[in-house]
């Protein structure tokens, strides 16, 4: 495979990285993730708490030997232990995306650990830039969960004309077209999400799993309706990018209330229950296990790529 600044660094097999995917990825995926040749990384949302970053880093720990941690910027303030239970537990490399790092990103070089970024637009390159942090993740708006409006293809062409930084791409990749195509126009590497998103290692209810695998690539909406329903706090600029479904078709785009939203809104309820993914649940077709998944992403690229040796 390619030599890329994630091989260089990290000594990985693949320049892929598992999605920090809150709900969805706990030390069981990350762990599969790096297992296989990649680098997976936990997910932690908001709710979640310091001991859940210490119980699922220490599975991860056993399972894959390294892992990272992703957490969203914008909800660190109303809880920084967060960030110290990430920096604790000695990860591979801290996410940090959704806002500005400039913050927190001293703390976690002091720890020795480097701090990537997804970006959405230029404007937040140049703010992740000024933070200092070591990489940056071009996430185009067909990724699944939160992201912006700017497509992978278009977003990672002008972040890569526009830094020094390493740059990684996310959305939409989900089989070694995706990732020999990142790497052949100066990538260094991907982060997949939705691609692990019906795989056993996931977290979550399994209608999820099932979900995935039913939809097709048209069948996602970019929407706060979940958040509105379920009471996260998200800064407007981010929407959700998930997969359509009865609750998506009568409250997406309609003028009403939190409260009416959270009344309606089961998550017990498969038709109702949100499963954020991108637009590469178009790709995926069965249930997989994380380490397949990422190994023939992997070797479909390689192989891709071989043509122009
Ligand atoms: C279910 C789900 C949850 C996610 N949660 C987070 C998160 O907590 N933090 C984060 O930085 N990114 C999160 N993301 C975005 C991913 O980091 C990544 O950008 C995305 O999965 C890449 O696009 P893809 O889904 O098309 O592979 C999430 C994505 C999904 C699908």
């Amino acid at each position: 495979m390619v030599a890329t600044w994630l091989s260089r660094e990290f000594g990985v097999e693949f320049p892929i990285l598992g999605a920090p995917m809150g709900g969805r990825a706990g030390g069981a995926l990350a762990g599969a993730v790096s297992a296989a040749g990649g680098l997976g990384l936990l997910g932690a949302a908001r709710y979640n708490s310091p001991e859940w970053i210490e119980a699922e880093a220490a599975i991860a720990r056993s399972v894959g030997g390294r892992f990272g941690v992703g957490l969203m910027t914008w909800s660190l303030p109303e809880n920084e232990l967060l960030l110290d239970a990430a920096i604790a537990v000695a990860p591979t490399m801290i996410t940090l995306s959704f806002g500005d790092p400039a913050r927190y990103v001293e703390r976690v070089h002091a720890a020795g650990i480097p701090v990537v970024s997804q970006v959405n637009t230029l404007e937040d390159l140049r703010v992740v830039e000024a933070a200092g942090v070591d990489a940056v993740i071009a996430q185009g708006g067909e990724a699944g969960g939160h992201t912006g409006r700017i497509g992978t293809l278009p977003l990672l062409q002008e972040i890569l004309d526009s830094t020094s930084l390493p740059v990684l791409a996310a959305g939409g990749i989900g089989t070694g077209r995706g990732l020999a195509a990142v790497l052949a126009a100066g990538g260094d590497g991907v982060m997949i999400g939705t691609a692990l998103l019906a795989s056993p290692e996931t977290e979550g209810p399994e209608y999820a799993r099932a979900r995935v695998v039913d939809a097709g690539s048209a069948d996602t909406v970019y929407t706060s309706v979940f958040d509105r329903a379920r009471a996260q706090p998200w800064p407007q600029r981010w929407g959700g990018r998930a997969v359509t479904n009865e609750f998506t078709a009568a409250w997406h785009g309609v003028d009403v209330d939190e409260d009416t939203l959270a009344t309606a809104y089961d998550p017990s309820d498969p038709n109702s229950g949100v499963v954020y993914a991108g637009e590469a649940v178009g790709l995926i077709h069965e249930s997989r296990s994380a380490a397949d998944v990422v190994a023939r992403i992997g070797a479909d690229a390689e192989r891709l790529l071989s043509r122009f040796a």
